[in-house]
């Protein structure tokens, strides 16, 4: 059995994090953490847990090194790195949640975020994209967990992009529930602020757009611009991507190919009928589901919809420690999409 730290427990990430795990069958959840309610148990801060994970929380600040053999790092950009550098001993796992390892580049990192404070791990880090990246992944000791919208952009884009099919710009449109800022108390986040209405926000200047960026480059010569959006529900990210083949094919023939590139992969479902993704259909799951459409003019559509709390950030995280510690990769992982 694994030993696993959950630091940042009491946050959405977190929260399902514990959810996944509890029926993990190599986990032991050991080490549960939050400042605020620390001396509380588990179950106290969320009462669906009653009985089922009554584990009293740790201060976050604790010396938590050498208690566990992984740690899920559920934390804010910033306080991730901190808590990394504490804990990285080359053995023990730790897959973190946030931005802090996700830029190879130290000064497009500060760019968008803040001072890099361990600047000294990112060599022993990977980008953790399990359908990319696999390989990468096996036996590293520092992970870091993709954005949610970039999962569900480079889930969407990476067999076009892989044979170079791409001319001039994409347009990423994404729209996200409302899980996606966190827990913590915001206006924006409340509810007379997000219910019966929709918008656009951080145009041009979202964090993401850069991860997106590096990510797709390193495959093709490819501009993006991405917009996110809110809309009102609690969960699930649908994006859409827009763009223009260099070779005009038929829908067919473009969903054929993302049949091909991911036909070995569990979590990934290709739409092939007349159904289109839809966030109703991933809800509680590691699923990514993705549909694509083809113009007359060779202008393409392609559609991707995740649980942005799944496989847009804990389920990956628990696929990304199967691989890394050699376990089958769906442990954990394979409850159905619950609907409605
Ligand atoms: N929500 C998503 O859909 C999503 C998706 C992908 C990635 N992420 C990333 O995952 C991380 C966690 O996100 P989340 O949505 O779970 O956030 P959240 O709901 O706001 O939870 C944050 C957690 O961090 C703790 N925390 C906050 N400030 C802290 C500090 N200064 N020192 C120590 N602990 C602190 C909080 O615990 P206490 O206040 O109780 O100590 C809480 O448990 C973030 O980096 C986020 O960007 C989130």
């Amino acid at each position: 059995m694994y030993k696993v730290g959950i630091l940042g427990a009491t946050g959405y990430t977190g929260q399902v994090l514990v959810s996944l795990l509890i029926s993990h069958p190599d986990i032991e959840i050991t080490i549960l953490t939050s400042n605020t309610y620390a001396g509380k148990k588990f179950s106290d801060v969320f009462p669906s847990f009653f009985g089922l994970c009554d584990k009293e929380l740790k201060r976050t600040d604790e010396e938590l090194k050498g208690k566990c053999d992984v740690y899920f790092l559920c934390l804010p950009h910033g306080t991730s790195m901190e808590k990394a550098k504490e804990l990285y001993d080359g053995k023990a796992l730790i897959v973190d949640l946030s931005a802090d390892f996700r830029f190879e580049d130290v000064s497009l990192y500060e760019s968008y975020y803040t001072r890099h404070k361990a600047p000294e791990l990112l060599k022993h880090s990977v980008y953790g994209l399990p359908e990319l990246h696999r390989d990468r992944i096996k036996g590293k000791k520092l992970i870091a967990n993709p954005g949610c919208y970039v999962t569900s952009a480079l889930l969407g884009l990476y067999p076009l992009l892989k044979r170079k099919m791409i001319e001039g710009h994409v347009f990423i449109d994404s729209k996200s529930g409302v899980s996606g800022a966190g827990r913590e108390l915001k206006i924006g986040s409340l509810f007379p602020e997000v219910s019966e209405g929709i918008r656009a926000y951080s145009v041009g200047t979202h964090r993401h757009e850069p991860e997106i960026q590096k990510e797709v480059s390193k495959i093709q010569d490819v501009k993006v611009t991405f917009v996110p959006h809110l809309v009102p529900m609690n969960r699930g990210i649908l994006t859409s991507i827009y763009g223009k083949l260099k070779e005009k094919i038929s829908t067919e023939e473009l969903v054929g190919i993302f049949k091909e590139e991911y036909s070995s992969e569990y979590f990934i479902r290709i739409m092939d009928g007349e159904v289109l993704p839809d966030t109703r259909f991933v809800r509680f799951s590691n699923f990514c589901d993705i549909g694509a459409r083809v113009f007359e003019d060779g202008r393409f559509v392609v559609l991707s919809a995740i649980d942005n709390l799944i496989k847009g950030a804990s389920g990956q995280a628990v696929q990304n420690m199967n691989i890394a510690l050699g376990l089958e990769e769906s442990k954990g992982l394979l409850s159905p999409p619950l609907y409605p």
